[in-house]
């Protein structure tokens, strides 16, 4: 069995779309062995329980210091002894030692065509606002790797939603979830699960599989 750990900080659609992935076997041969999240609110965390995943909940409220909540937030990775971490809405800058000791086994969830709208400040819907702002007609999501930078490591899957006139924010979010995320990410954890995606030169290459 491939196991994954999955991060959220939030709704967890993303989470959804694994589980169900998981469930469908659209993921093959995968177990979520443990949902973790920066904030005991994410309704993330009750999707988890609903499918009778173990969830925790790592709070940086809850530790003196951010080097504290560091090793704890590492501890209970290492604990569940993940193949790989998935950051799926996970708003937390991780630990050095964390994306160290997990190289090419952590990957991101960004809702937009990176290097369009990514890095420092650009997360959840202001993502969106900045694309609508900027008059884009065409956005997406991306998977990629985790490296010590903000959404710069290796890409491994995306995907174009069109943006239409009179789009909010929070219509325009709806549909990347819909259109992209959901169905970029869980192909995303097949594809890992599989062995199939490996990382040359800086660059996330997918070798051919049986199927
Ligand atoms: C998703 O849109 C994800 O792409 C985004 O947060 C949302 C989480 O939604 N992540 C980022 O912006 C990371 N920079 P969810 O909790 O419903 O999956």
């Amino acid at each position: 069995m491939f196991k994954i750990a999955v991060c959220v900080s939030g709704g967890g659609t993303n989470l959804q779309a694994i589980i169900d992935g998981v469930r469908q076997g659209v993921i093959p041969n995968t177990e979520i062995v443990r949902v973790i999240s920066n904030n005991q609110n994410a309704y993330a965390l009750e999707r988890a329980r609903l499918a009778g995943i173990d969830a925790v909940c790592i709070s940086p409220r809850s530790y003196e210091s951010r080097e504290l909540f560091n090793e704890a937030l590492l501890a209970a990775v290492d604990e569940a002894a993940p193949d790989l971490i998935v950051l799926a809405g996970f708003l937390v800058v991780l630990p050095p030692a964390m994306i160290r000791k997990y190289e090419h086994r952590i990957i991101n969830i960004h809702p937009s065509l990176i290097p369009a709208f990514c890095g420092t400040g650009y997360y959840g819907l202001k993502v969106h606002e900045a694309a609508l702002a900027r008059g884009v007609k065409v956005t997406g999501a991306t998977v990629h790797f985790v490296d010590e930078g903000t959404d710069t490591g290796p890409i491994i899957m995306q995907k174009a939603v069109a943006v239409r006139q009179g789009d909010t924010p929070e219509l325009l979010q709806r549909r990347v979830m819909e259109e992209a995320e959901w169905i970029i990410l869980p192909a995303s954890i097949a594809l890992m699960a599989e062995g199939r995606i490996s990382v040359e030169d800086g660059q996330a290459k997918i070798t051919d599989g049986e199927r």
